[in-house]
C-alpha cells in the first residue's frame, strides 16, 4: 500500500508521522506547495525513524507524480482558521485549493481512496467527491473521529477512567452543530447515563460541539493538529489494514437518515474499499431533528459552492 498525504503544513506532517509510527506502508509520500518544506520535513521525520523504531520511509516532494499510483491519499492542504473565524469562513479559499490538489490527485493515483481533512470538511468531502469523479465508497472525510475522540477524552478525565474503555459516537456536520450521541456512549459496556448526571453530560456535549474552537483560541495562530492527525491515521489503517471499523466519518448520503446527496458525519463501515456501508441506528425524534438542523447547515453552505 501507498499513501500520499498533500498539505504538509500541522495536520499533514502530523499525519504522516503517525502514519509512519504505525507502518501503515513502506513508503508515505508528503506534499505542498512551498519549495523545501514537506522535504525538510519528511526528511527530519525519517531521521527520527531509527530512534523510532519504523521502516516506514518518509518522502517530500512539491510534485505530484511521486505520489503516483497511492492507494490512500489523505488531503489536508488549505487555510486553517484562527480566532474568531468559523470553519464556514474557509471555504471559498479552500475550495480553490481542494479543487486543484484533487485534480493533480485523481491524474496521479486513479484509483486511489481520498480521505479528506480541510475545512470546511463536510463541504470539501463533497467538492472532491465531485471534482474526481471517483464513486462515492472512495471518496470521504475525517472529523467524527476526532470529535468523538474529544468527547472520549472529557469522559475519561470526568470519571478518572481510562479513555480505552469508552465508546461513543458523534454524528452530523463537522461544526458547532455536530450531534454528540450519551445514548450510544458506554464505559465498558456501562451506559453513560447510569454514570453520569444529565447536567454533567449537557457540559461535556457543549464542550465537544465547542472543542475546535477551544484550541484555536489557545493556540491563536491555528487550529488543533494532533488529535486530527491522529483520527486521520485511524482512518487510514482501517483501509490499508481492510479493518473493516464502524467509525463515524463524512459519508455520501443517498436516502439514509432521510438525507440525500450529501456529505454529513454518519456511521460507516471502512476497509480496503473505503466506506463499505453506512450503518444505520436508530435515533430519536430529538436526535433526528438534530441531525437533520446540522445537515441542514452543510446544504446550505454547499449551495453556495462555487464548482
Ligand atoms: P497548515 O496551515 O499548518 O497547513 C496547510 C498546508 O497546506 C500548508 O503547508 C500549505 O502550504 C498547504 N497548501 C496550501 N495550498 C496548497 C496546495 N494547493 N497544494 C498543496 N498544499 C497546499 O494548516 P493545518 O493546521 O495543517 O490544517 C489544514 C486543514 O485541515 C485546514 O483546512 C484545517 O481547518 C483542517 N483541519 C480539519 C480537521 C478535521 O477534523 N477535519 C482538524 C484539523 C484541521
Ligand atoms: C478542529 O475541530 C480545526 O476542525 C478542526 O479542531
Amino acid at each position: 500500500m501507498k499513501i500520499s498525504v498533500i498539505g504538509a503544513g500541522h495536520v499533514g506532517a502530523t499525519t504522516a508521522l503517525r502514519i509512519s509510527e504505525k507502518e501503515l506502508s513502506s513508503e508515505v509520500v508528503l506534499v505542498d506547495i512551498i519549495e523545501g518544506m514537506p522535504q525538510g520535513k519528511a526528511l527530519d521525520l525519517w531521521e527520527s525513524a531509527p530512534v523510532g523504531y519504523t521502516d516506514s520511509r518518509l518522502i517530500g516532494t512539491n510534485k505530484y507524480d511521486e505520489t503516483a499510483g497511492s492507494d490512500v491519499v489523505v488531503i489536508t492542504a488549505g487555510l486553517p482558521r484562527t480566532p474568531g473565524m468559523t470553519r464556514d469562513d474557509l471555504r471559498d479559499k479552500n475550495t480553490e485549493i481542494v479543487k486543484e490538489v484533487t485534480k493533480n490527485v485523481v491524474e496521479n493515483s486513479p484509483n486511489c481512496v481520498i480521505i479528506m481533512v480541510s475545512n470546511p470538511l463536510d463541504v470539501m468531502t463533497y467538492v472532491a467527491y465531485k471534482v474526481s469523479g471517483f464513486p462515492t465508497n472512495r471518496v470521504f472525510g475525517m472529523a467524527g473521529v476526532l470529535d468523538t475522540s474529544r468527547f472520549r477524552s472529557f469522559i475519561a478525565m470526568e470519571l478518572n477512567v481510562s479513555v480505552e474503555d469508552i465508546t461513543s459516537m458523534v454524528l452530523g456536520g463537522h461544526g458547532d452543530s455536530m450531534v454528540p450521541l450519551p445514548r450510544y456512549t458506554s464505559v465498558s459496556g456501562i451506559p453513560l447515563t447510569q454514570l453520569m448526571e444529565k447536567e454533567t453530560i449537557d457540559r461535556l456535549v457543549d464542550r465537544t460541539r465547542k472543542g475546535g474552537t477551544e484550541i484555536v483560541n489557545l493556540l491563536k495562530t491555528g487550529s488543533a493538529y494532533y488529535a486530527p492527525a491522529s483520527s486521520a491515521a485511524q482512518m487510514v489503517e482501517a483501509v490499508v489494514k481492510d479493518k473493516k471499523r464502524i467509525l463515524p466519518g463524512s459519508v455520501y448520503v443517498t436516502g439514509q437518515y432521510g438525507l440525500s446527496d450529501l456529505y454529513v458525519g454518519l456511521p460507516a463501515k471502512f476497509g480496503k474499499s473505503g466506506v463499505e456501508e453506512i450503518i444505520e441506528i436508530e435515533l430519536t425524534e430529538d436526535e433526528k431533528a438534530a441531525l437533520h438542523k446540522s445537515a441542514d447547515g452543510v446544504r446550505n453552505s454547499v449551495a453556495k459552492l462555487k464548482l
